[in-house]
């Protein structure tokens, strides 16, 4: 019989989303560099579905139908190189070869070229939603060619999870645009982590609340317009106690975040591209401050100020004021990622439709949200779609109700000493986009002065410099 999908690579991704397509109803071809892996999967799951076990990459192509879908599951990088190179030479044109790996989208870009010389697909596939996800119905950003996506949509769908009826899979764009749409996802997963992260220590240092209080609010912001996947399980990390100590499990965590460098991808694209993401540049370097540890001690006996101790009714103002700033970072860390797809489409000629992440976003993956709708509903109002997120009334109005309680929030963490870069630069953000004039005008100024770099007017066409060293008239430039 012939295997309708192959996924090649079974660690707990590769093996997860084998089992997914088999649950479906798929015939799936499994094959692992080391094959006691393949035959472990079948002798465990080959229940749920229907599996063929491949042993050698020959078997592996031979079992797949035509035209022939092969799924690579390795770690991106080198891997993929490796196993693209073990399996072009076995397939026919008009194949395809998916790479459901966080790969950079510029080796996909550079893959997907490579193998089309050949008369090969190459789809660089965004797959979110970890190991559970993999399994019960990820969020899947295919990019690649249109064609490549009518022999692939149905099957991944069919996988996908499922928001009111809706697959949270659709083909993103050609080339690359599948994995720079996942990186800017997890760049976005990077800024909502951080901005929950800061929500906690301030609620902790500022309110005073221990985890399992904070986990409790976690809960019921989670109940509201907060409601997300990731809020969801830093209630479950708050509330949960470490079996050894009975302490609390964050307190006997080492809080040293590390990261695989997704973000920091999204962080070097953006500033290649421009745009500015402080939100998530924030994020990408509070993980960098905290795996300092020379730095750390170093600086540890630097001065700052007390910490009060709040009256309850305050520290439950404060509470509501941490939701609001929560809230409006939040918008602004999403307005930033939308910005840079923008940009990464226009670069690339994508056309990206930017209002598709959102759909696709709702579910499956790790930024899932009741928020992601009203992003949809922004790109899908019909008429010109938002310049920035910012600017769609829903969020305007969002806000307007907010900026008090984060400003406030901002100012706190400022006097007491509390870190809370996210909440800053967001705010920073807002503020600088509302701004009438920004103080770039003394920047061009200083440019001028010692470079000669010239600057625009605004009440007139051209570019001009002063003479600075001489008389100070103004020459056009
Ligand atoms: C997802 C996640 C996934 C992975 C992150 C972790 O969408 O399912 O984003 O891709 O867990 O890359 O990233 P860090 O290790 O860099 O935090």
């Amino acid at each position: 019989r012939q295997a309708q999908i192959g996924v090649t690579g079974l660690a707990v991704m590769g093996r997860n989303l084998a089992r997914n397509f088999a649950r479906h109803g798929h015939t799936v071809a499994v094959h692992n560099r080391t094959a006691a892996k393949t035959r472990d999967l079948v002798a465990t799951f080959g229940h749920e579905g229907d599996f063929v076990a491949a042993e050698t990459a020959e078997e592996f192509v031979a079992a797949l139908e035509r035209p022939r879908r092969l799924v690579v599951m390795v770690k991106a990088g080198a891997p993929t190189d490796a196993v693209i190179d073990e399996f072009a030479p076995l397939l026919e044109p008009g194949d395809m070869i998916v790479d459901g790996g966080n790969a950079h989208y510029l080796d996909t870009r550079r893959r997907e070229a490579a193998l089309r010389e050949r008369g090969l697909h190459f789809v660089g596939c965004g797959i979110s939603g970890g190991e559970e996800g993999a399994l019960n119905g990820p969020s899947i950003m295919p990019g690649g060619s249109p064609e490549s996506y009518q022999a692939l949509g149905p099957l991944l769908e069919s996988i996908a999870a499922r928001v009111d009826g809706e697959p949270c899979c659709a083909h993103i764009g050609p080339d690359g645009a599948g994995h720079f749409v996942k990186m800017v996802h997890n760049g976005i997963e990077y800024a909502d982590m951080q901005l929950i992260a800061e929500s906690y220590d301030l609620l902790r240092k500022v309110a005073g609340y221990e985890p399992a209080h904070i986990a409790e609010i976690f809960r019921k912001w989670n109940t509201g317009r907060l409601d997300s996947y990731l809020i969801e399980i830093t209630a479950e990390v708050l509330a949960h106690r470490d079996a050894d100590t009975g302490r609390p499990f964050v307190d006997i965590v080492a809080d040293r975040a590390e990261q695989k460098g997704t973000g920091r991808w999204t962080v070097q694209t953006a500033l290649d591209l421009g745009v500015p993401v402080s939100g998530i540049s924030e994020a990408v370097f509070a993980r960098a401050i905290s795996g300092h540890a020379d730095l750390r001690a170093a600086s540890a006996s630097l001065p700052g100020p007390q910490l009060p101790e709040l009256h309850p009714d305050d520290a439950a103002r404060f509470a509501d004021s941490v939701e609001q700033a929560l809230y409006a970072s939040k918008i602004v860390a999403y307005a930033q990622g939308w910005h840079l797809m923008q940009a990464g489409s226009a670069e690339y000629g994508w056309d990206l439709d930017l209002g598709t992440m959102a759909t696709i976003w709702r579910g499956g993956c790790i930024i899932r949200a009741r928020f992601l709708n009203r992003i949809r509903e922004a790109y899908h109002r019909g008429g010109e779609a938002p310049v920035t997120l910012l600017a769609d009334a829903t969020f305007t109005e969002a806000l307007r109700d907010a900026q008090v309680g984060w400003r406030h929030v901002v100012s706190q963490a400022t006097a007491l000493g509390v870190p809370a870069p996210g909440f800053s630069a967001a705010l920073a953000y807002y503020d600088a986009l509302r701004s009438d004039r920004l103080p770039a005008s003394l920047v061009q100024g200083q440019r001028d002065f010692f470079g000669a770099h010239t600057y625009q007017r605004v009440d007139r066409e051209g570019s001009f410099h002063t003479l600075w060293g001489d008389d100070r008239t103004e020459r056009p430039a």
